[in-house]
């Protein structure tokens, strides 16, 4: 794909917006996201797999858009560790030397989360998870030590549906220590790999629904006992899949993030979720671009945000075209979640993400 193909496009989808507008866009679709990003001190960039090493058009999408890079699956434990006794590093050390190459940073996603435990896993006795667990976090966290910049320690803390005191998620980490994995965690990725950000990273935090309110009441009462106990915490990631089918209010999910004092705030996984809004694709993509635009004005606007984080850029590789083929979502018609359409031009939510980037008061 040739940049000026790209601009073209981008043009095309501009042709009757107002001449002083048109040439905003035009001189905003020669850069990248991420010098646009940089400018409003954000790094910007996007989770990957291994397809970026088939398809190079994708491969030239984060290369102009991006400095920052999440492993999608690679570095998940089950990814990493098909069986007990076997550890496939190929996919997730292939996408590591990609980032340092080409000089993004690199986000390790993810040592501990209760969601994708392995059969294998949940067949051990509580103390032999104990031990993997040390030892799963040991043996990464060192591989990366010095490539990966920040570690999303644990992913998604809570889930008060699982009916645990606090709202925590169950699984077998949980079993296996209660709610102090997550001090443990962090005390022995920090002892790993001292250089290292470690981040907890949480999802729903933005929903003005009951869910939404009970994992934000843990997340706050999380980061203050883990303060209290001295755990080494650095980053609070909060994934950011809006779901604009549910209840939201950016307002109030700004004055959410604003208490967490002296943490630095990431946006980690960022998309819209489409599924109910109408089939005309100028019409869904113009509402996609609506959420992205208000939900990032209102994040921005928060001095401790320091980086945005797309899942996967272009529509046809994100989660939710899986999740539609699957017939997981309201209808199977092709989603439009992200900046880039499935030709890899760029889409009125790229625009509006630009616009919020530029838009930031710094300093
Ligand atoms: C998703 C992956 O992108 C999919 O390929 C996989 O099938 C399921 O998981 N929150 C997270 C991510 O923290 O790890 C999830 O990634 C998306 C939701």
């Amino acid at each position: 794909m040739s940049t000026n193909l790209s601009r073209r496009k981008t043009l095309g989808l501009l042709a009757g917006a107002p001449v002083a507008m048109r040439a905003a866009a035009s001189r905003a679709a020669a850069q990248g996201l991420a010098d646009i990003a940089r400018k409003a001190k954000i790094t910007y960039g996007a989770s990957a797999g291994a397809v970026i090493f088939d398809d190079a058009d994708y491969r030239l999408l984060y290369l102009e858009h991006c400095r920052a890079l999440t492993t999608d699956v690679d570095m998940k434990f089950d990814w990493l560790r098909p069986a007990a006794d076997k550890w496939d590093w190929g996919p997730a050390d292939r996408l590591a030397d990609f980032a340092l190459r080409t000089g993004m940073t690199l986000r390790g996603h993810t040592l501990i989360w209760n969601e994708n435990a392995p059969d294998w896993l949940k067949k051990l006795s509580l103390a032999q998870i104990r031990r993997v667990f040390d030892e799963h976090i040991e043996t990464v966290v060192s591989r990366y030590a010095g490539k990966v910049a920040v570690w999303d320690v644990v992913n998604e803390p809570f889930w008060p549906g699982h009916g645990k005191p606090g709202g925590y998620r169950t699984g077998p980490w949980y079993e296996a220590f209660g709610p102090d994995y997550i001090a443990r965690a962090l005390r022995r990725a920090r002892a790993a790999d001292p250089r290292a950000k470690l981040a907890i990273n949480e999802a729903h935090c933005e929903r003005m629904d009951a869910v939404g309110k009970g994992i934000r009441a843990g997340m706050r009462r999380l980061a203050a006992h883990l303060q209290d106990v001295d755990a080494p915490l650095d980053v609070l990631g909060f994934q950011g899949h809006l779901q604009p089918q549910l209840p939201f209010d950016d307002a109030r999910f700004a004055a959410f993030l604003r208490r967490f004092a002296g943490l630095e705030l990431h946006i980690t996984e960022l998309d819209v979720n489409d599924e109910s809004f109408p089939d005309s694709i100028r019409r869904r993509d113009a509402l996609v671009a609506a959420r992205y635009g208000n939900f990032l004005e209102a994040v921005l606007a928060v001095p401790a945000v320091t980086t945005v984080i797309n899942w996967q850029l272009a529509d046809h590789y994100s989660w939710y075209a899986g999740l539609a083929r699957a017939g997981q979502l309201r209808s199977r018609r092709a989603p439009r979640p992200l900046p880039f359409d499935s030709a890899y031009g760029r889409k009125p939510a790229w625009f509006a993400m630009a616009r919020a980037f530029g838009r930031r008061k710094t300093g």
